[in-house]
């Protein structure tokens, strides 16, 4: 079998992981910022070194494409993102483009005429600091324009990184491909969770990836002297908000268990000593593998942030700037995963992913799937974030694998 060369990968994932790197070991690439836009730059100079074709969408979605010897051949992409969450970690999307990048260097060096085009592709701004999936969903014509509205990071925040990107809000949706054009999706991820460490096996072929909405809940009350004015008559925002904060995690533990919820942002407003909180913005997030019950449980959060406001005296605003439903991926693309793990000898688990991924947005235009490698102690988004190299070039072994046999 055919098998990517470990050294050249390793170089590129170090070059990589040195773009944007933070004290701990880990990265910062939030989109669009300096460290991302030097990594995006990083990997079309590695394509073309390769001498890959290189392109950019409207959405910003940078490619090095191993044309088919056929004029009208579809494409198989490979691919995940060079975005990171803030103070990240160096695996977390960067494997999987490093990876795809390898396996075109490897098939074109094998020169082996496929019928097919194989493309990798590092998507834009999957982790969402601005909308999340903004350029697989762009790719996939799944993105929504009140995604763009009312996006997680905010307008202003999303029209200043694409201004620095060289982008146009317009033109982003034009990134759409005709889903005809597409011969499938790949991609490859660390699991981010402890699973496969855990069963000790090599690699993960992904059964489906959950769904999850983001919102921003602010609880409204008024901002009064801390020192003066008496407990009993405080309409104290920060309460309400810490009330629900606690309330949350009670309802999902009770009666979602196969849900997780999570407050990973609180703002106090004006935020002193000595005045009491007139405004508490948080980012709530939750995430389901089922579509029903990620319904369910909206119903049950937002009502309860409901509750909680009035048993506080507060008003309550509530914007949603994120949905994305359950993806399950292709049983055909699974198969052909578990037939490359198993002729490099490798041991296969099928499991569930709780992390968002672009494979999800690609799901619902092609045969989609992912393959996943091993998280040391399950670590991922912070700088411990670690994969044994050994693990990776098993995952890029596999991808190569795969993608050859649907290529094929
Ligand atoms: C992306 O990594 C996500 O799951 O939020
Ligand atoms: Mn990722
Ligand atoms: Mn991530």
């Amino acid at each position: 079998v055919l098998r990517v060369d470990p050294d050249r990968m390793r170089a590129d994932f170090d070059a990589l992981a040195a773009i944007g790197r933070t004290g701990a070991g880990g990265v910062s690439r939030p989109t669009f910022g300096d460290a991302h836009l030097a990594a995006r730059a990083w990997f079309l100079e590695r394509a073309a070194a390769a001498g890959l074709e290189t392109r950019i969408d409207s959405a910003g979605n940078h490619s090095a494409v191993l044309r088919s010897t056929r004029a009208d051949a579809a494409t198989l992409v490979l691919g995940s993102h060079l975005d990171s969450v803030p103070d990240g970690g160096r695996f977390d999307g960067a494997l999987g483009v490093v990876a795809a990048l390898e396996a075109l260097r490897t098939a074109k060096d094998a020169r082996l005429g496929l019928p097919v085009g194989l493309e990798a592709i590092d998507f834009t701004d999957e982790e969402g600091t601005l909308v999340g999936l903004l350029g697989s969903e762009a790719l996939a014509g799944a993105l929504r324009l009140e995604a763009l509205a009312r996006p997680r990071g905010g307008r202003d925040a999303l029209l200043a990184g694409l201004a620095r990107a060289g982008l146009v809000e317009e033109r982003i949706a034009d990134a759409r491909r005709e889903p005809g054009s597409l011969a499938g999706y790949l991609e490859l991820h660390i699991e981010q969770g402890p699973v496969l460490e855990r069963e000790r096996v090599d690699v993960g072929v992904v059964t489906g990836i959950v769904g999850s909405r983001s919102f921003r809940l602010e609880f409204i009350g008024v901002a009064q002297h801390a020192g003066t004015t008496p407990m009993g008559v405080r309409r104290d925002a920060g309460l309400g908000a810490a009330a629900f904060i606690i309330a949350a995690r009670a309802l999902a533990l009770r009666d979602h268990p196969d849900c997780v919820v999570t407050v990973g942002s609180v703002t106090l407003e004006p935020g002193a000593f000595n005045v009491v909180p007139g405004r508490a913005r948080l980012a709530l997030e939750f995430r389901s593998p089922d579509a029903a019950r990620l319904a369910a449980l909206e119903g049950e959060l937002l009502e309860l942030a409901g509750h909680e406001a009035e048993a506080y005296g507060l008003d309550l605003e509530i914007v949603l700037v994120g949905r994305w439903e359950p993806a399950p991926l292709d049983p055909t693309v699974r198969a052909a995963i578990g037939r490359a793990a198993q002729e490099l000898g490798l041991s296969t688990l099928e499991l569930a992913s709780g992390a968002g991924h672009d494979a999800q947005a690609l799901a619902g235009v092609t045969r989609a799937g992912m393959i996943f490698v091993p998280s040391t102690g399950g670590v991922s988004h912070q700088p411990a974030e670690h994969t044994e190299w050994s693990d990776c070039v098993n995952g890029a072994n596999v991808l190569l694998g795969a993608a050859l046999e649907l290529a094929r």
